[in-house]
């Protein structure tokens, strides 16, 4: 089957590819609804609050919407002086990058030479801050509550850290821009859902669908701007070979660039690398348009409520702590099943505190439409319409719950599913079943191994008993205990025992089987056998 949009490029006169080298981020920006950013404003709120949806009454930015956020803060002079052309259209890709930057109004360092400001990028990826400072920053916290908004506040993305994303994804654009002119890059995932933590990774979008309908109706001069299609036996196909192409550019000639490694077999090929002068870790992919409807979505349901943003960052610190996540692909969970695991939580609380995927789908307008590759990815993108949740549950509370939840989990026969919100037969195997929101017969975290999925029970079930105790006995302020969430951030919970035990309490195994035959008799159907054997052994 031919596959429309795709095939290389004909020989475009130079002034043609010329043309829109500085101009394309703004059309980008402007241009591309379902485009994402991070709302800088949302770092303005104060980090202690924790009010619920129902609490929140000022008008919630639209997914697309949030996009305008970073233009918004660019120096206007910048804005006028690309709009106007004043900028020199021969300039060197050293000369566009400080360029640029002043456009994403970002302020960028030389490393050799401190007078000149902005001649290059320097690594400016900031990087989550030190354990240390961490563990200092919980200490002086007056709660739970306080403690998880803390962290949130600590590990957001920057407004600076998303521009230099966008920053960087334009560049991308631009290398890409030598085979398919108008196509766009643009960031996805945790760069732009909200539950980026610093020093995640970049995911890229190389976006080639206008191409084919731009190209119908285009002319630029004399020219008429022509794409062949050619025959390619299937879209995976087109896909690799475009990523291929784009793969060798950015070896060869990507300014900064390295470590290029095209992973064209995974079902959804990718091109890895680092870019050097940003810091970030990049993965380019095309065709998997589904994955920006879930950053949509993840987005959506992180401005729902504050609590979920709260509680899915202190989870993802919780699970890197004790190494249940890892920046290399292997057996192990991901941020995004961990996200996905959260919200499906918050589903399920009494009143819910987050609506499931398919009362979103209900709600939607003719304009929320949205079938992906057959995949019905509709649901309503207008937030001020979706009724706030009369949950006032605290963030301690869930917190606790969470970890008592899932360390009480059927895993051995029950999925995951954020669609309907309700537990459902695993239709196979796998040791972890989430299912995917859109393409219903896939599982998100079939990678996860049942060591794995057993460290995670385990480390949930002794934070719920840690949790507990602490309850009861909260160290004193002047202290210098961990306490809260920073005992659960402890290298490994058994300092978290030990601690208990020198302050006499039970042995831990005992306590947890305990807290477990009581959560058993609460919901005798919930208990799982395959998490069973290590509480109940001596
Ligand atoms: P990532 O694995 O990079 O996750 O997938 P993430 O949300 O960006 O989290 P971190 O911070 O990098 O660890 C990027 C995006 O790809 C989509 C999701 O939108 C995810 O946010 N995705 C990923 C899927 O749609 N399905 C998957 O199975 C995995
Ligand atoms: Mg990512």
């Amino acid at each position: 089957m031919a596959v429309h949009g795709v095939g290389l490029l004909t020989r475009l006169p130079l002034c043609v590819q010329r043309r829109s080298r500085v101009q394309r981020p703004i059309l980008r920006l402007f241009s591309c609804p379902g485009t994402v950013a991070a709302d800088p404003r949302r770092e303005e709120q104060p980090s202690g609050s924790a009010e619920t949806g129902s609490e929140d009454k000022t008008p919630k930015k639209r997914f697309s919407e949030g996009l305008y956020a970073v233009v918004e803060f660019c120096q206007k002079e910048s804005v006028d002086s690309l709009q106007n052309g004043t900028h020199t259209p021969s300039m060197s890709t050293e000369a566009v990058i400080p360029f640029r930057s002043r456009y994403f109004n970002l302020k960028l360092k030389n490393p050799s030479n401190q007078a000149s400001e902005q001649s290059c990028i320097q690594c400016s990826n900031q990087l989550p801050p030190s354990s240390k400072k961490v563990f200092e920053l919980l200490r002086c916290a007056e709660s739970i509550d306080d403690q998880l908004n803390s962290l949130l506040k600590e590990f957001q993305l920057t407004e600076e850290n998303t521009k230099l994303r966008y920053l960087t994804c334009s560049l991308v654009e631009d290398i890409a821009a030598a085979y398919f002119p108008d196509c766009t890059v643009r960031p996805f995932g945790s760069s732009v859902n909200t539950f980026g933590k610093l020093g995640c990774d970049l995911d890229m979008f190389l976006d080639l669908d206008e191409i084919g309908k731009l190209s119908a109706v285009k002319t630029a001069g004399n020219f008429l701007m022509e794409f062949q299609v050619k025959n390619v036996p299937s879209e995976r196909i087109a896909t690799q070979k475009i990523l291929s192409v784009i793969g060798e550019c950015l070896d060869h000639f990507g300014p900064g660039c390295v470590g290029v490694q095209k992973i064209l077999n995974a079902r959804c090929p990718l091109v890895r690398f680092s870019h050097q002068a940003s810091g970030f870790q990049c993965d380019l992919t095309t065709n998997n348009r589904i994955a920006l409807k879930s950053s949509e979505l993840l987005y959506i349901y992180g401005a729902l409520d504050s609590r979920v943003r709260a509680l899915v960052f202190s989870v993802r610190c919780w699970a890197r702590a004790h190494s249940l996540t890892s920046s290399i692909p292997g057996a192990w969970i991901t941020n995004f099943s961990l996200t996905m695991i959260v919200i499906f939580f918050l589903q399920r609380r009494s009143p819910p505190i987050l609506p499931t995927l398919d009362s979103l789908k209900n709600l939607a307008g003719a304009e929320d439409k949205c079938i992906i590759e057959g995949n019905n990815c509709t649901f309503i993108r207008d937030l001020n319409r979706i009724k706030p949740s009369g949950n006032t549950e605290t963030l301690e509370l869930l917190l606790k719950e969470f970890f008592e939840y899932f360390g009480n989990f059927a895993f051995n026969k029950n999925s995951i599913n954020i669609r309907q919100g309700k537990e459902q037969n695993k239709p196979d195997s796998s040791p972890l079943y989430i299912q995917n929101p859109f393409e219903t017969s896939l599982n998100i975290s079939k990678n996860v191994s049942q060591s794995q999925l057993q460290k995670f029970v385990d480390l949930a079930r002794e934070s719920a008993w840690i949790l507990q105790q602490e309850g009861k006995d909260r160290p004193s302020a002047s202290s210098n205990q961990p306490w809260g969430l920073a005992a659960l951030l402890l290298p490994s919970i058994a300092n978290g025992m030990a601690l208990a035990k020198k302050k006499g309490k039970k042995p831990a195994n005992e306590t947890v089987k305990n807290l477990l035959e009581s959560l058993k008799s609460n919901s005798a159907e919930n208990s799982t056998n395959t998490n069973r054997k290590r509480t109940t052994s001596p």
